[in-house]
């Protein structure tokens, strides 16, 4: 229903309201008639039957109103319904994770939302060598070179299919590792939600999203980034996807 439309129903509803109230007034001086004395009972009978006068052909007339009351509940009804009911969506959890923890939350989520995962697998696995961090490892080097793009083993076909993007990875040195890049690149973004979220050793997740901003292009609307506790449990997934009216079709 249109606001205006609204707007004039709920005018009228308070009209008959009003009228209502007069109608009770009405009954009041009817009964008030039974109490009264023979003289004060003309005048009250008299000012009573004028107002049931007005009050049944307010009655009579208020049938519309009556008709309109109930209509306009129905709506209220019809507008709870649909604003209880998310509006569906394709939805995927992407996700990176070099030692499993950022694939267990990521898992556990696909589960409760009832959505489909794809995992990048990297096309040289990270050795524990590899992510020695601190130490000048491979996984330090890369996140040292913006430019660095880590190829995956094993792309995913298209996006096309999926509205909502869910992006899961580690925190390496305050950002998504260079292969979420990878990943941002790969796709078309146009237009899609992408919500991306992360593990730690104890960093938030802050701006870690950030540098992805510019490799989608400009229509993706970003949620911001959450952090997960390994410990995370399924009430603090759901009431995040709540949070963020996540619903998949
Ligand atoms: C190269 C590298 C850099 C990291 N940098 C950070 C960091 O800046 N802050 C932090 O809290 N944890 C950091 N960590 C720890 C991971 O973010 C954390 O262990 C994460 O939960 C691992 O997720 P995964 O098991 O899915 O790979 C780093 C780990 C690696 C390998």
């Amino acid at each position: 229903m249109k606001r205006t439309e609204k707007t004039a129903r709920l005018t009228r509803v308070s009209v008959f309201a009003s009228r209502l109230a007069k109608m009770s007034l009405a009954l009041g001086l009817v009964l008030m008639t039974g109490c009264a004395g023979e003289s004060g009972r003309e005048d009250v009978s008299k000012a009573s039957s004028s107002m049931d006068q007005n009050a049944s052909s307010t009655l009579i007339s208020d049938t519309e109103s009556q008709t309109e009351v109930s209509e306009l509940s129905q709506a209220v009804e019809d507008g709870h319904a649909s604003n209880d009911q998310h509006e569906k969506e394709n939805v995927i959890v992407v996700y990176f994770s070099a030692t499993g923890t950022t694939k267990e939350i990521a898992e556990r989520l696909a589960d409760q939302i009832g959505c489909d995962t794809f995992e990048i697998v990297p096309a040289e696995p990270y050795t524990e060598e590899d992510l020695d961090y601190y130490n000048d490892c491979r996984a330090d080097r890369e996140q040292e070179d913006p430019s660095a793009r880590p190829e995956i083993a094993q792309t995913l076909s298209s996006l096309d299919d999926y509205d909502t993007v869910l992006v899961g990875y580690p925190i390496w040195h305050g950002k998504a590792p260079r292969i979420i890049s990878t990943f941002m690149e790969s796709g078309d973004f146009s237009g899609k939600r992408i919500i991306p979220f992360c593990t730690s050793g104890g960093s938030s997740a802050s701006d870690s999203d950030q540098a992805l901003h510019d490799l989608v292009d400009s229509s993706a609307k970003w949620d911001d980034p959450t952090r997960f506790e390994a410990s995370a449990d399924d009430d603090m997934l759901q009431s995040w996807i709540d949070e963020h009216d996540i619903s998949a079709r």
